[in-house]
């Protein structure tokens, strides 16, 4: 193997300072050690013999991640010295901006330039979040045909062999005998049968943790069809599922000491004769009757099912995660996911789990207030607000009725999707928030 080349990071200062040698052809190049600016030295022969970096004021995990497509491939290595934290960062942040979609391309990603790890990486953390990270972009960008309730159980499965968790799957009409009527309402319409997956992994010690995913592979809306704008990007529907599936896979690969349970609630939200329309009334799980305001608030509607499920084991910390809302993106863009939690305690730890792994997330109230807006006439809940505002809380407030109060719960509206690519994150889907939920989690076994 070639040797490494040094990759040094440097402000206009060090430029100066420390590469003497370097400035004039630095010059030349118009690189001045400018944040976000790469220049290539090159030795006697013509050969690269070092590589500048423009050094942010603060180095975090996207300070390198545009590095593996933009440099010669070959192997680099950095050539100076970080704390652990930001070493592990900027070599994740490295893996991330590694990854592309090739699936459905002829001509495969050329070969990259690859970073050696310092000493002080935790290479096994790196890995994981990596290799979780690719699977949920992989799992939201495939397209809807390529990407049903089916591909999502055959993942679920991939994962269960492979790190020796046990799973069960209830599918089709085995839904209404088991009494997840409101998954099979909202699925039933689709050739592609809804199901509700269910992995447990772990050895019986330490908190028992309940993730939920909202795996939608395709919503059309139902009967409440979308228009084309709201409905093209749909297939990233199920990027609750894909981000729950990649962190149960992260806390796997880790071996953290937990109990783990992932419930994922696969449909696809389709428009036949049988679909459910718009004022039906539905008795879900929990036994509470539901009227269908708009069969495009079809996230909650199977994510009732599975919260009831989830919370009746009472579990020491439950998270689901949804692309639930447009609302939540109104609020906060598409970038920041916003996370509601019934603990101020929890609240504050994954705020700071996220800001800490440069994986932002912002939390928004379960104001109680709002509770009436779902107010059914006929029903005992609506599962849309009377009113237009405040949609992502509403939303929230409903999942709420399906949670034994006691239970920490954390409920994560996402996008899951990237409208546009930043270093390291690339336009498509995307894991939003999964880091600093790992982080959250891993701190509860520490
Ligand atoms: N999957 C959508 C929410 C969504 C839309 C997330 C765009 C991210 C980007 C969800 O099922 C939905 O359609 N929600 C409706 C709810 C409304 C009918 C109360 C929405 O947000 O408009
Ligand atoms: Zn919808
Ligand atoms: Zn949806």
């Amino acid at each position: 193997m070639a040797d490494a080349i040094a990759i040094y990071l440097v402000n206009p200062e060090q430029l100066q300072t420390e590469h003497p040698d370097s400035v004039t052809w630095c010059q030349a190049s118009g690189f001045s050690g400018q944040s976000g600016n790469i220049c290539l030295i090159p030795d006697a022969n013509g050969k690269i013999a070092k590589v500048l970096v423009g050094r942010p004021e603060r180095c975090d995990t996207w300070t390198l991640a545009d590095l593996p497509k933009s440099l010669p491939a070959g192997p680099y290595t950095l050539a100076d010295t970080f704390s652990d934290s930001n070493a592990t960062k900027l070599y994740l942040g490295w893996q991330l901006g590694s990854y592309s979609f090739d699936r459905y391309k002829l001509a495969k990603a050329s070969l990259l330039a690859t970073l050696q790890a310092a000493d002080n990486v935790d290479v096994a953390y790196a890995k994981a979040a990596t290799e979780a990270t690719y699977l949920v972009r992989d799992l939201v960008t495939t397209p809807a045909n390529n990407m049903g309730p089916e591909q999502l159980e055959e993942t679920a499965s991939n994962l269960a062999d492979r790190y020796e968790a046990k799973m069960k799957v209830i599918a089709g009409g085995d839904l209404v005998i088991e009494n997840y009527p409101m998954i099979y309402a909202v699925g039933k319409a689709s050739t592609r049968a809804p199901r509700l997956i269910d992995l447990r992994w772990g050895s019986g010690e330490g908190p028992k943790i309940t993730l939920v995913g909202k795996g939608v592979c395709f919503d059309s809306g139902g009967l409440n069809i979308k228009s084309a704008t709201g409905m093209r990007l749909m297939k990233k529907d199920m990027g609750g599922a894909a981000q729950v599936l990649g962190l149960a896979q992260m806390i796997m690969a880790m071996e953290l000491p937990v109990n783990l349970r992932v419930l994922v609630a696969a449909v696809e939200n389709s428009i036949a004769g049988n679909a459910l329309r718009p004022l039906d009334i539905l008795t879900s799980r929990k036994g509470t009757t539901i009227e269908v305001g708009n069969t495009d608030a079809e996230g909650r509607l199977v994510l009732a099912d599975a919260l009831w499920e989830a919370s009746s084991e009472d579990p020491d910390l439950l998270i689901d995660c949804a692309t639930l809302t447009g609302a939540a993106r109104v609020a906060l863009g598409t970038e920041l996911p916003a996370f509601f939690c019934n603990s101020s305690q929890t609240t504050q730890a994954l705020l700071s789990a996220g800001l800490a792994l440069d994986d932002p997330l912002w939390n928004l109230p379960l104001h109680t207030a709002y509770r009436s807006m779902l107010d059914s006439s006929v029903a005992d809940i609506n599962n849309i607000a009377s009113g237009s505002y405040g949609g992502a809380i509403t939303a929230a407030l409903f999942l709420q009725e399906f949670i034994q109060t006691d239970i920490p719960w954390i409920h994560m509206d996402l996008m899951a999707y990237n409208l546009r690519s930043l270093p390291g994150r690339p336009e498509g889907g995307d894991a939003m928030g999964m880091r600093a939920l790992f982080e959250l989690i891993k701190q509860r076994v520490k």
